[in-house]
């Protein structure tokens, strides 16, 4: 072992191009999943307040936007439902002629090779805003599994090619994998949210899909965020329920979670960068006090570098354009 003078870190970082051919990390545009949302009307391309840069869109104006995405060599969209009737049982979620069901329809057609995913979740589709069926003051877990169920199959009959179940019920992965298998459906991908904590930066989120809780919160569903052998045990469950992809959420107040799943399981293992995580740098940039393409890129890389290598994003379009090279 040599120490200085011999040895001096400062060598390996003294150019662009010798630092490039030191890097550990490198972002490539085939790690991002982009995250759209859908709402029914025509001709509606709706500004979302705290996430600047992303909309709602009507069914018209998600196939030009899908379009941009899939030119940007983005491999993958991530489809949340805003239905303009919402009732007890969040049945706009599982409907034939559902809002996200008609997305995956119009996404398959217009752009074939983009891989669809869609949120398999109640809260955007209740009147209460809880992820499944309320009894009481409790989301019911068993009854609630049927209903996410049916939404992954009437997703996969749409054409998804992934189901991701956010809910956060036990017993969801093997239940939509049941579903799935007992209607024809053996090759959708299932892609479970496995270890969700119950967090503030979904605050952004709920504003984008209308889908805050009316009463209480999600933290007798979501995970507490203290939590990480909790995490592990989560992720464990959904591998044995037959997930085929895991996810951590949110990402970056939980990089350890991340390095730690990406140790211990070897599943394709991917990251939420999570709303408010987005608005945190949006904001910054915006009043000037740090460099949004900076803080983003280095946000995105951290999630690698953790050991994610699918990242969901809102940033995934901006930053696809950096790694071409664009603006
Ligand atoms: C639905 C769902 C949520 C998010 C993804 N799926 C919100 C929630 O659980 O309240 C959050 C995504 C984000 O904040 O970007 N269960
Ligand atoms: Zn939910």
């Amino acid at each position: 072992m040599s120490y200085f003078p011999t040895t001096r870190l400062r060598r390996l970082r003294v150019t662009e191009t010798v630092r490039r051919m030191a890097r550990e990390t490198a972002l490539a545009i085939a790690d991002f999943v982009y995250p759209l949302f859908v709402v029914e009307g025509r001709d509606i391309r709706q500004p979302i307040g705290p996430m600047p840069g992303c909309y709602q869109l009507s069914l018209d104006r998600l196939c030009p936007e899908v379009d941009e995405v899939a030119e940007l060599g983005i491999p993958a969209v991530l489809l949340f439902g805003i239905p303009s009737a919402k009732d007890a049982v969040g049945s706009e979620a599982y409907a034939e002629r559902g809002i996200v069901q008609e997305a995956v329809r119009a996404i398959k057609k217009a752009a074939p090779q983009i891989v669809v995913v869609t949120d398999v979740c109640l809260c955007e589709y209740t009147d209460h805003g809880h992820c499944g069926v309320v009894v009481g003051e409790r989301v019911d877990n068993d009854r609630t599994l049927e209903l996410l169920a049916k939404t992954a199959v009437s997703q996969a009959d749409a054409g998804a090619d992934v189901v991701a179940p956010s809910a956060m019920m036990d017993g969801q992965v093997r239940a939509i994998r049941q579903a799935l298998d007992g209607s024809g459906h053996q090759e959708t991908l299932l892609m479970a949210y496995a270890a969700k904590y119950a967090s503030a930066f979904f605050g952004p989120f709920r504003v984008a899909a209308e889908s805050a809780p009316q009463f209480g919160d999600r933290r007798a569903y979501q995970m507490d965020p203290a939590n990480v052998r909790e995490a592990m045990r989560e992720i464990e469950l959904d591998v044995q329920e037959g997930a085929d992809i895991i996810m951590v959420k949110p990402a970056l107040a939980y990089l350890d979670v991340i390095a730690r799943a990406r140790q211990q399981f070897n599943l394709p293992l991917a990251a939420y960068n999570v709303s408010g995580e987005y608005s945190m740098v949006k904001a910054a940039s915006q009043l000037g006090w740090v460099d949004g393409n900076r803080a983003m890129m280095e946000v995105l890389t951290a999630i690698k570098r953790a050991g994610a290598e699918i990242i969901i994003s809102y940033h995934a379009k901006e930053a696809a354009r950096l790694l071409r090279g664009e603006r």
